[in-house]
């Protein structure tokens, strides 16, 4: 931590809250210590003669580990390490320890002052129960936060922070993003986490705050893979940023309880709360080993545990659009056409030269335009791409999560050009029709329902899309009469919307009536009566396929 050190004496330079950010001095609101401790208690097989071990390595006051104690009863015996940088921290931890002793407690406790990522590596003592709240803190120089320091302080603050970067990776190359942007992207939390797991005994347990990003981000593979293949997760408690746990900081964060022993099981008990801290799921969740090792190892959480199971299943029995696009057959193309960078110098109303309409981001909606071009592109010696002579569906890049659908999709003709604020598709064979049915489900709650899960930023990202599943091809063909309800819908028909979802639903995912109103409903913003009018049309497909079968 001696980028923290070396700027102690600039502290009147920096944010008041900077080294309690930088230190991830954020400690663990009371009922989420509760439901953590409870768990981890129960799922402990102790004797009462044997004295357990235990180490919080990020223990600020104590209070994760003075509350798991006090769920035994007084006879336990227990040996016991707090570890933390912080010194008034352990000073209190150390007084709740002195009185739990005189209470009667038999605690022989020991406490470490200093940087626990440094100690764990050569601390070769190994512990029943591990318990802690990392700091979650990206190693990454804030220059906001830094910008009143004097030049030579930041450069040598930055380099700090780089030696602390590479010690990490060096030493904990589970926690690693998988990808670094511009040689940054170590999370603390990681590799915190990473520390709990080399100090647990075989078959001892790790109780771990954490933010939510461990479960579903794309950074976070290699050490979600680690804990699913290498040690078997007993509990995930989920709590949404609304709880506000963290002070200021909005940020959804997980509990998770597991064992260091491999399990040919993943079967978690999952529990959900509310931003009062209420329960409103729980539930033990069965997941397919070969499910998560196609999709990066995310456990989808955030949108319900009973739609876990419904997203494995539209996972699962289809065919990725990764696939689509290798197969020679399907001959589906995605991608980004020209650049935005300097588009003015590019653009004009002039229409001569090859130039072609332009097309970008705001101007799309859900099969709608929401503009027409009113600009044209061209560029000396620019050859417009392939791409451009088709019809092809054209998705906004920027999506925001708080976004009623975050999905925006239209068709743009053929002869025009977008730009990167747009993702665009085609089929090479210039099917239109097949290529209308790909857009009602691009749009569908399907497809977004599966795409959200993917989504870590606010864009919509073409590897993301990359790994939703869709249905066979030869579904495609038979529904091929949905492209006539997508260009009434493109022609300002809004009542086929709700049939067109359905349709995708009930004939093209195979989805049950109840999987069907269970992903509507994970869409928060959608309104009691447009629900009721996407489940009437479901219902009436399914009639009338009953009826025809009769
Ligand atoms: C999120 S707080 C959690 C504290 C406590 N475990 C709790 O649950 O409330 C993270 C703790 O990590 C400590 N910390 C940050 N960096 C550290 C380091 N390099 N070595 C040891 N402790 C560190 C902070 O001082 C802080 O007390």
């Amino acid at each position: 931590m001696n980028h923290l050190k070396d700027i102690e004496k600039y502290s009147k330079l920096l944010s008041d809250d900077f080294f309690t950010k930088a230190s991830g001095c954020y400690y663990t609101h009371e009922n989420v210590c509760q439901n953590l401790c409870l768990q981890l208690k129960a799922s402990i097989d102790v004797l009462s003669n044997e004295t357990l071990s235990i180490i919080d390595p990020f223990c600020g006051d104590g209070r994760l580990l003075i509350k798991f104690i006090q769920l035994f009863q007084i006879t336990q015996k227990w040996k016991v390490e707090l570890w933390d940088v912080n010194l008034s921290g352990l000073e209190f931890a150390s007084r709740e320890m002195e009185r739990l002793k005189s209470n009667g407690y038999s605690i022989d406790y020991t406490v470490f002052h200093g940087d626990s990522f440094k100690k764990s590596i050569t601390h070769d003592c190994k512990f029943d129960v591990v318990i802690t709240n990392p700091p979650w803190e990206n190693i990454k120089p804030d220059i906001r936060e830094i910008k009143n320091l004097p030049e030579h302080a930041k450069e040598s603050y930055k380099l700090e922070l780089k030696k602390l970067d590479g010690f990490m990776e060096l030493h904990f190359p589970s926690s690693q993003p998988l990808k670094k942007f511009a040689g940054w992207g170590t999370n603390l939390s990681r590799v915190g986490m990473d520390v709990c797991n080399g100090l647990v005994k075989l078959k001892g347990l790790i109780g771990i705050v954490m933010p939510s990003s461990i479960i579903a981000d794309s950074q976070s593979v290699t050490l979600r893979k680690k804990i699913l293949l290498d040690f078997n997760i007993l509990n995930i408690n989920y709590y949404p940023a609304e709880a506000k746990l963290f002070g200021k900081a909005d940020v959804t964060s997980v509990t998770i309880v597991y064992r260091n022993i491999a399990s040919q099981k993943i079967n978690p008990s999952i529990t959900r709360y509310d931003k009062n801290l209420k329960v409103i799921e729980k539930q033990t969740v069965e997941i397919d080993r070969k499910f998560l090792k196609e999709n990066s190892y995310i456990i989808p959480i955030s949108h319900g545990i009973k739609t876990i199971e419904i997203f494995y299943k539209l996972i699962s029995n289809s065919m990725a659009w990764g696939d689509y696009e290798a197969s020679i057959d399907n001959q589906l193309w995605a991608g980004r056409e020209v650049d935005e960078t300097r588009i003015g110098n590019f653009l004009s109303e002039d229409s001569a030269n090859m130039s072609l309409p332009f097309y970008k981001g705001r101007m799309i909606d859900r099969y709608a335009l929401k503009e027409e071009p009113n600009l044209n592109y061209s560029k000396v010696g620019w050859v417009p791409p392939s791409s451009s002579k088709f019809l092809r569906i054209a998705w906004r890049d920027i999506s925001r999560p708080s976004q009623k659908r975050r999905v925006m999709a239209t068709l743009i003709p053929a002869n025009s050009i977008s730009g990167n604020s747009l993702g665009v598709a085609y089929f090479k064979n210039g099917d239109e029709k097949l290529l209308k049915v790909l857009l009602a489900i691009f749009n569908s709650f399907c497809f977004e329902f599966q795409l959200r899960n993917f989504l870590s930023t606010g864009h919509v990202s073409l590897s993301a899309i990359r790994k939703i599943g869709l249905p066979p091809i030869d579904k495609l063909l038979a529904y091929s009469f949905l492209s006539e309800l997508v260009d009434q819908v493109i022609q300002n028909d809004d009542t086929q919307v709700p049939v067109i979802e359905s349709y995708v639903a009930c004939k093209l995912y195979n989805l049950s009536r109840a999987e069907y109103l269970l992903i509507i409903e994970s869409f928060s913003k959608v309104t009691a009566e447009e629900k009721v009018a996407y489940i009437r049309a479901f219902d009436e497909i399914n009639t009338t396929q009953l009826s025809l079968s009769v």
